[in-house]
């Protein structure tokens, strides 16, 4: 199987060797061929608020966050000495596992892993993060917010909204990354990317915590 994982930059930042031990291994140990998207996480956006303070334009910012990808895209390509490709037709030409981060201004890596996933004609996509799944709000901010175990790729466009925002927005999942998921029809997954087990049920069909969405 071809699998993407979006891998979230909260999951990598602040660094944690135990957990970055935990991902290599599986990276290495995973039988599938892998492709990872490292996202920026807290501190791209710290980086980006501060320099938005300049006057500076978004796309500079993007380019600020999608540098920071690529600094825990190499950190992690660093255990397989392997390059991390710039661009989605680089990364599809080489052999997996294939670990990259940010592409272009416009965009989460969410998006560089959904148009992955379509380009190599992925299995499976999986988004990892640092909450269980999709909500209904922020489980951040509110107590009471709801997982859905499944949502619509429709219902999720609604959260989602319309188009890119701005540099560093924290949405659970673009709108740009719905689009393509839409449209190609990927088969896609939500999930808290701290447990690897999750992961790895969610990879081998069995049962997991997590959201499914809905093409
Ligand atoms: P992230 O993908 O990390 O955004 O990219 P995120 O939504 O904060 O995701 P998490 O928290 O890691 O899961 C950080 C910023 O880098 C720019 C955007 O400004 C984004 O908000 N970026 C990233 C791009 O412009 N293009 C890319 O391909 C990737």
């Amino acid at each position: 199987m071809k699998i993407v994982i979006s891998l979230g930059g909260s999951l990598l930042y602040p660094l944690n060797e135990d957990y970055i031990k935990q991902i290599v291994n599986f990276i290495k140990n995973c039988k599938e061929k892998l492709y990872i998207v490292t996202g920026g996480g807290k501190i791209a956006r710290e980086y980006i608020v501060m320099a938005r303070k300049s006057g500076v334009s978004e796309k500079y910012l993007d380019k600020i966050g999608i540098a920071v990808t690529r600094v825990n895209a190499m950190l992690l390509a660093s255990y397989f000495k392997k390059k991390v490709p710039c661009s989605i037709e680089m990364a599809a030409r080489m052999a997996p596992p294939v670990i990259m981060g940010g592409t272009t201004p416009g965009h989460s890596t969410d998006a560089v892993a959904a148009k992955l996933a379509s380009v190599i004609k992925a299995d499976f996509l999986i988004i990892a993060t640092d909450v269980d799944g999709i909500y209904d709000k922020d489980p951040k901010k509110h107590r009471d917010a709801k997982m859905f175990e499944k949502v619509g790729v429709d219902e999720l466009q609604k959260i989602a909204g319309r188009g890119w925002k701005k540099a560093g927005a924290n949405v659970v999942i673009d709108a740009i990354a719905c689009r393509v998921i839409k449209r190609a029809g990927i088969k896609s997954v939500v999930l808290n990317g701290r447990s690897l087990k999750q992961l790895e049920n969610a990879i081998y069909g069995r049962r997991f915590k997590g959201t499914e969405i809905i093409v």
